[in-house]
Order: structure tokens, then sequence, then C-alpha cells
């Protein structure tokens, strides 16, 4: 069962990647330029910085390793909780929702280590609404590594090189089933950002 939802909704766009791949910046260029076109856009990040959020957040920084299935259920939480405010009452009144990370990530990160991405994809759709469009930044894990130690932070046990490996891997996978669209995060953040806006004009103008 998916989330009920109003029909005139908004359009909702997921950047994803492995850290290091851009998101960020991507994210509010977009929102930039869409703003720029009249479009009312919100950009929501994930994990957020509630409760679930700041739990995960700080596991992370500690080192602690919960199990996979635990680490899942507290995104899950966030998950539920961003969509039930902000998420969903955003799209409701018809807006742009552009997510810095959203469910893709979880299929990613906590299906690297284990747990079927297919399942995860199911369990994210039960509290959130899927997305209109995904974008996949795709950076070789070594590129987001550096481009992490170049902002000055120490990598956290979600950024080691070969998990990262593992993480892109899954992101590859989803896309090439069919989830998104996987595009050169090692370009420059222009044309990447060139190559977004392609893709998610399409969606808003239609909305
Ligand atoms: P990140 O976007 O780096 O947040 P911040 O910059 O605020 O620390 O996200 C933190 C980590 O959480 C990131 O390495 C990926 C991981 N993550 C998951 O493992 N599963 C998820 O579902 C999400 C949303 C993030």
């Amino acid at each position: 069962m998916r989330v009920a939802m109003a029909k005139n909704r908004g359009v909702l766009i997921a950047i994803e990647g492995i850290d290091g791949a851009g998101k960020s910046t991507q994210s509010v260029l977009l929102k930039r330029a869409l703003e720029q076109r009249g479009y009312e856009v919100v950009l929501l990040k994930e994990p957020t910085n509630g409760v679930w959020g700041s739990k995960v957040r700080r596991l992370a920084q500690l080192g602690r390793h919960v199990s996979p299935e635990e680490e899942l259920e507290l995104f899950l939480r966030d998950r539920e909780e961003n969509a039930k405010q902000h998420i969903i009452p955003a799209l409701e009144s018809g807006r742009v929702v552009i997510m810095d990370r959203y469910y893709p990530s979880s299929m990613a990160y906590q299906g690297a280590l284990g747990i079927d991405p297919q399942l995860i994809r199911e369990r994210s759709e039960r509290v959130a609404p899927v997305p209109d469009l995904v974008v996949v930044l795709d950076v070789p894990p070594e590129v987001g590594v550096s481009r992490i130690l170049k902002r000055g932070e120490r990598p956290n046990h979600f950024e080691e090189e070969e998990y990262l490996r593992a993480v892109r891997d899954v992101f590859r996978r989803i896309v090439e089933e069919g989830m998104g669209v996987l595009v050169d995060g090692t370009l420059s953040p222009q044309r990447v950002h060139a190559r977004i806006l392609e893709l998610a004009m399409p969606l808003v103008e239609d909305c």
C-alpha cells in the first residue's frame, strides 16, 4: 500500500548518490533555477534534523555500529515523520519538492549491508510518496572520499571507501532496474546542473 495523496499534487525530485557526489550543491542549484522560473520549491534533506535523523547522525559520528536492521528502522522513522510533516503537505499545495537524499539512499546504503533493496523500497513507499524523478549522481568512491576530505571533514562510518564502492554498485543496479537516471557526477557542476534541469523541466511544466 502506498501513502494516500491528493490528486493535484506537485512534483517530487530526489537527488541521490554516494557521499561527495555533489548532491547538496546540485539540489541548491536546481532549487534556484526553478525559483527563477517562477516555481515554488521546497528543499528538504534526509537524514533530517528531527529526533530520528539526529540520532542516526550522532551514531555515525561516534562510529557506533548498530545492526543494519536497526539503522534502517531509524531512517524509516525519520522518513515517515518528514513525509507527514513536510513532504506530503508541500506536494499537496502544488510545490516542487527537492529531496537531498530520499529512500533510494536507504536502498543503497542499507542494501549494501545485506538488506534486500526492494524490501526497503516497499517499506519506504508505505510511509512516504513515490518520487517523480530520481537522479543518481555517479562518482567513483575515491572521488567521493577525496571531496569529503577536501571539505575538511573526517569520513564517518558511512563514508569508508570500500563501503561506498558497494553503495555505488547498488545505486547503479537500482537505475539499471528502472528507478531513476544516472548522471555522471565527475562532470563540472554546471554541466551536471544543466542535465538535471533538462530532466526536471518536463515534469514541473506538466504539474
Ligand atoms: P548526509 O547526507 O551525509 O548527511 P549530513 O551531511 O547531514 O551528515 O547523510 C549521512 C549519512 O547517512 C550518509 O553517509 C548516508 C547515510 N544514509 C543512509 O545510510 N541511509 C539513508 O536512508 C539515508 C537518508 C542516509
